[in-house]
């Protein structure tokens, strides 16, 4: 894979191309300031587009309004303030809003996939900045965005193209997992498609194969084939509950994509074994989760903490709190006797 290939799948490269079957989308620049906020380490605390936070001293006084909380004795307690990002929040505020007010979010590349575990809704579904933050300075794949995207090209030797980072707000739509596959394409040949959610077992697309193949490779030959800027490539897309086929997104034809269930192979090769002649003479492989047997555990789990954590940060489990603070507070008695005891020991 090279460097010009991963250049080639960015968002606003191949969105412009297949705008009519893809889902509704909008693109805006990310300025500097906000790359070096999603960048750094030290502040995940977000207020972002909470127009409360910045202004309760202001108006609090005949106070209904959210109060202000002291974090008082703990002499080690630093007060992190996010930085604030007023234009870009109101673009961004906009764009949401033409976008039906609920948004998917990605960069340029990859969405925060591995992080819904720390949103209140365990979703990727955002309608405001300080959600999109929170997911993105949480999320490994923003970072490798940002950071690394051609850390798997093979042409390392020439200089890396420069990367005009993007916010990309796609409308909210609610996407089957059954309904979507990944289709694998080289020389401009579709060779393979897996179901993409292949943790689960779906009794209708095993049973449906033949037709979501038949529409699968019926939109590629009349939408995708010949009109991306590569020949080799991988694009995902959503079969909906009319049988009709959507882009959803397109990715380097390489490791960094995951041929769920396929695999990279020196060759491409169907099941890293013997390539199948029937992906050569009839079209493309396709592979699906045949059983409950071969059902697995979420890709996306090993990036994920403790729920017990969730549940605490979020006030979400009460009991799970109490229990929480009654451990806290033995413990802190404990070492206050423990204290006592010592000072009682010191000899005079
Ligand atoms: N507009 C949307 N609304 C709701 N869910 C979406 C939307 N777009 C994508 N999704 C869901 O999010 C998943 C990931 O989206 P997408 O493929 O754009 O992310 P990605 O980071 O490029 O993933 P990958 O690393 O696998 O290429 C999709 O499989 C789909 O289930
Ligand atoms: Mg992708």
């Amino acid at each position: 894979m090279k460097k010009e290939q991963v250049v080639n799948c960015q968002f606003s490269v191949w969105y412009p191309i297949f705008k009519k079957h893809s889902i509704k989308s909008l693109i805006l620049p990310l300025p500097q300031n906000v790359i070096d906020y999603l960048l750094d380490d030290g502040t995940l605390v977000v207020s972002g587009s909470d127009h409360n936070t910045q202004q309760t001293h202001a108006n609090n006084s005949d106070s209904d309004a959210e109060e202000d909380i002291q974090w008082s004795d703990d002499e080690t307690t630093t007060t992190v303030t996010a930085p604030e990002f007023p234009e870009f929040t109101s673009k961004v505020q906009e764009a949401i809003n033409a976008l039906g007010g609920r948004v998917f979010p990605k960069l340029n590349w990859s969405a925060p996939r591995d992080a819904n575990w720390i949103a209140l809704n365990s979703s990727l579904q955002c309608d405001s900045l300080s959600d999109i933050f929170l997911l993105f300075k949480s999320s490994d794949f923003i970072t490798h965005d940002l950071a690394q995207p051609f850390l798997a090209c093979s042409d390392q030797d020439s200089p890396d193209p420069v990367i005009n980072y993007e916010l990309v707000l796609r409308k909210w739509s609610e996407l089957i997992p059954g309904g979507e596959f990944r289709c694998f394409v080289k020389e401009n040949k579709l060779i393979a498609i897996s179901q993409r959610d292949y943790t689960q077992y779906y009794q209708h697309v095993w049973k449906q194969e033949e037709q979501i193949c038949h529409a699968i490779q019926a939109f590629f030959s009349q939408h995708i084939q010949y009109n991306f800027l590569d020949e080799d490539f991988v694009f995902d897309v959503y079969r909906d509950s009319q049988g009709r086929v959507w882009l959803i997104d397109v990715n380097p034809f390489g490791e960094v994509t995951d041929s769920l269930l396929f695999s990279w192979g020196r060759n491409w090769r169907v099941g890293g074994k013997s390539p199948s002649s029937r992906s050569v003479i009839e079209g493309p492989a396709f592979r699906c989760t045949t059983s409950e047997v071969t059902v697995q555990p979420s890709p996306c789990l090993s990036y994920r903490i403790p729920r017990d954590f969730v549940d605490l940060s979020t006030g979400e489990d009460a009991y799970k709190l109490i229990d929480f603070l009654k451990l806290k507070k033995s413990q802190q008695e404990d070492s206050e006797e423990e204290e006592e005891e010592e000072a009682a020991n010191v000899p005079q």
